[in-house]
């Protein structure tokens, strides 16, 4: 089964990406066009949320509006760069409840390495949206995405900034039931696993740490 992908054209977020990849883009602007990006991805990833019927009175009268449950969603991030997805997402989603999954790539093998995993309880009725900036080999990925499926939530999605062919094969050869949004399908890899053109490595430009 191929899995799906959402590429999120709009022009505010393209514009938005076309800013943020530009390397005279600084550290603070960089991490404002990212909250901004994860609020429009937010909007794109919600479309099939499920609401219910509850009654409300309008100052001019009673009806039955739809009400999203915003405590059964889950905005799990990937952390490091993660957390600059969900700043924007927890701005549309307020209630929503937040996990984080560590993982750093070990340099030679390229391998996710978990060092922290900590999400809600009664995953069972809950729904998962994971984020990340780079869907670049996949590792990081499929490994919380591994993690996140022992706990079986009702369902979870995958959203990303960038993401790459090889990333996508690699994701959805593992995943194939969990959609991916993005904003944009790059390239290619380069031998160092970043993506091309890409943006660079998202943790150092969004903390300044390079
Ligand atoms: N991680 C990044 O931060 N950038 C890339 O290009 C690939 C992985």
């Amino acid at each position: 089964m191929a899995g799906q992908v959402n590429v999120i054209g709009h022009p505010l977020v393209q514009h938005k990406l076309s800013l943020m990849r530009s390397k005279e883009t600084s550290t603070s602007t960089f991490r404002n066009l990212l909250r901004e990006i994860s609020m429009l991805l937010a909007y794109e990833v919600c479309r099939d949320l499920p609401t219910t019927p509850t009654e409300i009175e309008t100052p001019i009268a009673k009806t039955m509006a739809p009400v999203l449950d915003g405590k059964k969603i889950v905005l799990v991030s990937i952390l490091r760069a993660g957390s600059g997805i969900l700043d924007g997402m927890l701005e549309i989603l307020p209630s929503a409840r937040v996990g984080h999954i560590g993982l750093y790539r070990d340099p030679k093998t390229l391998d996710a390495v978990e060092y922290y995993y900590k999400v809600p309880e009664a995953m069972g009725d809950r729904d998962c949206i994971v984020m990340d900036p780079m869907l670049a080999t996949g590792n990081s990925a499929v490994a919380a995405v591994d993690r996140l499926k022992a706990s079986g939530p009702r369902s979870i999605k995958f959203v990303c900034l960038l993401t790459c062919p090889e990333g996508l094969r690699a994701f959805h050869s593992h995943h194939p039931d969990v959609p991916v949004f993005t904003a944009s399908i790059d390239e290619r890899l380069n031998e160092k696993s970043y993506i091309v053109p890409g943006l660079g490595d998202a943790g150092d430009r969004l903390f300044g740490t390079k």
